[in-house]
């Protein structure tokens, strides 16, 4: 029971949040590998797809022991297909949890009443958990909400549905799906909610710096952190949380960005680096480097046309050189 493990070892859950395309098996592993985040989420997956066993989609599924506990999030509409899909992910793969998404507010997934579009059919989505929980047994289920569709008091309703329709942890975006991510996340909203939830709740939204992960526990009196953006470019975010953190020098993030390209490599096993791009456009944003770099803007088009390892490895000699 990963949930009541962490807390009763520590008190706070530090968690890497559901990301589509990001965090991938890669991006956790290296996650895990420096340290500080006591469970990852995992990006989003379709239900419908599961239960046809789509193989590129069961593959997102896949992990390494190194990612434990590890909890998979999936998204879909009907009860029966999401208990089935649960149950073939934790056959297929054997994650610590699963996580229904109950707050993706894009209009592909909310259109076909998946994501945050369930927080508007409360005896659907109350169905859906109680089919999935039938299904995976003792496995933690969690959900991830937003405040509400278009009411940010929507969760004051929501909550008490879900958890007696069996949720073992809510993590609660501080945004409604009309918001979208205009505005700032409310913790104060987040901190209402954890007084209504008897079950752990996670904090998520704008936390955006290891140094406001205290502030929004202080907010919010939340049960732990669930962190998105923060991370991204900065897979240190969590053991930089812990408040006797040494900074990361240059050297050590470029041995790290070359160890996630490693991984990546190997995980998709497409020989290409194309794909890796987007993460490094994230590692070298100003707010992820620390410190002035001379001809960082050559050196950031470079790295958005690298294409193989050794192109990479040639940009990030130019950042740190590896002797
Ligand atoms: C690129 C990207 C992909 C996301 N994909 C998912 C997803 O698959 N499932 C989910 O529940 N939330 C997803 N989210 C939302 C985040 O998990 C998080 O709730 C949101 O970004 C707010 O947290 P933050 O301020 O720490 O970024 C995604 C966010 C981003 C930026």
């Amino acid at each position: 029971m990963w949930i009541q493990d962490i807390l009763a070892k520590k008190k706070t859950i530090f968690a890497l949040s559901p990301m589509a395309d990001m965090t991938d098996s890669p991006f956790c592993q290296i996650v895990r590998m420096i340290g500080g985040a006591d469970v990852v989420f995992r990006e989003m997956v379709s239900s419908e797809a599961i239960v046809r066993e789509n193989a590129k989609t069961m593959g997102m599924t896949d992990f390494v022991e190194s990612e434990r506990p590890i909890v998979q999030q999936l998204f879909g509409a009907d009860p029966l297909t999401m208990a089935n899909a649960a149950e073939i992910v934790m056959r297929h793969a054997g994650p610590e949890g699963i996580d229904i998404n109950m707050g993706c507010p894009v209009y592909k997934i909310t259109s076909n009443f998946n994501g945050c579009a369930l927080m508007k059919e409360p005896s659907r989505a109350a169905g859906i958990i109680r089919e999935v929980k039938r299904a995976i047994g003792a496995t933690p289920l969690s959900v991830k909400i937003r405040l509400g569709w278009s009411d940010p008091d929507e969760f004051r309703t929501f909550i008490p549905i879900i958890e007696e329709a069996g949720a073992d942890l809510i993590t609660l975006h501080g945004r409604t799906k009309v918001q979208g991510y205009a505005g700032v996340s409310d913790w104060d909203r987040i901190q209402e909610a954890k007084k209504i939830a008897t079950v752990p709740l996670l904090a998520n939204g704008d936390i955006h710096e290891p140094s406001e992960v205290w502030e929004a526990l202080d907010q919010t009196h939340a049960d732990g952190v669930l962190i998105a953006r923060g991370a991204l470019g900065n897979p240190w975010f969590f053991s930089l949380a812990h408040p006797l953190a040494q900074q990361v020098d240059l050297k050590e993030k470029m041995r790290i960005i070359r160890e996630h390209a490693r991984l990546h490599l190997v995980h998709y096993g497409r020989g290409n680096l194309i794909t890796f791009r987007k993460h490094l456009a994230w590692y070298f944003k100003a707010s992820r480097l620390g410190c002035e770099i001379p001809h960082i803007k050559e050196i950031r088009a470079c790295l958005m046309q690298v294409n193989n390892f050794s192109e990479l490895e040639s940009v990030l000699e130019r950042v740190a050189p590896l002797q």
